[in-house]
């Protein structure tokens, strides 16, 4: 009898600009031979992004394109990028902190394939500063989203949200900081959704809070 043979996993990639935290969590959670997508790539449009070195540690092949050798043809860029993940086989492609804003070329040739987490319960508060945002207007409630990217900014289809109390006292770094331990329990959750085949399945805050791991 012909042995099992594992199931495939989904190749993925992740754009970065910075820090990498959330990239972070994505490789971590792919670590788990279970987990229905594999990070074969970390991309940065910036050489300096600390995320990464956290990349290479973690035995995640990464590596800067830059964008300013493209002066402003941000399209020429992109088909740098889209060339690179090409060749990699990626078949997911994972926004986490990059900071360039994508024109139609990249958005539609990953369309319905390429996430964004944003650091906000869209609709409310698309775009920058959400946090200061979210203090200033008074909300009691703040949070994130994992969403599909599409043309319009941080208005594509949702995937996972997770909600957090604003609390008396609340600055927008230590907001920043209790959406941000949410953000890095629902990419992984909504990545593995989406990769193995069951996006669209609830994930309500309360999915997110209650039970990181999955549905
Ligand atoms: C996160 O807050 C994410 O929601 C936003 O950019 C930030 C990136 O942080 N899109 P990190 O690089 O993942 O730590």
């Amino acid at each position: 009898m012909a042995e099992a043979q594992p199931a495939k996993r989904v190749r993925t990639a992740i754009l970065i600009s910075g820090r990498g935290s959330n990239m972070a969590a994505l490789i971590a959670a792919a670590r788990d031979p279970a987990y229905p997508a594999e990070i074969v790539l970390v991309v940065s449009n910036r050489p300096d992004a600390p995320g990464l070195a956290l990349a290479l540690q973690a035995g995640v092949p990464a590596m800067a394109i830059d964008h300013r050798p493209f002066g402003g043809d941000r399209a020429a860029h992109e088909a740098a990028i889209d060339a690179r993940l090409r060749q990699t086989d990626v078949e997911i492609v994972c926004l986490a902190g990059y900071l360039r804003l994508l024109t139609p070329f990249l958005v539609s040739a990953w369309r319905g394939r390429m996430l964004n987490i944003h650091p906000s319960l869209l609709p409310a508060f698309p775009g920058l500063d959400t946090h200061a945002r979210a203090l200033a207007a008074g909300v009691q409630l703040h949070g994130c989203t994992v969403h599909f990217v599409t043309l319009e900014l941080d208005s594509g289809p949702i995937l996972a949200q997770a909600a957090v109390p604003v609390l008396p006292g609340d600055t927008a770094e230590v907001l920043a900081d209790r959406v941000l331990a949410q953000e890095h329990l629902i990419y992984p959750m909504a990545l593995r959704n989406f990769a193995a085949g069951t996006a669209g399945a609830p994930a309500s805050p309360v999915a997110a809070l209650r039970n990181p791991a999955g549905p």
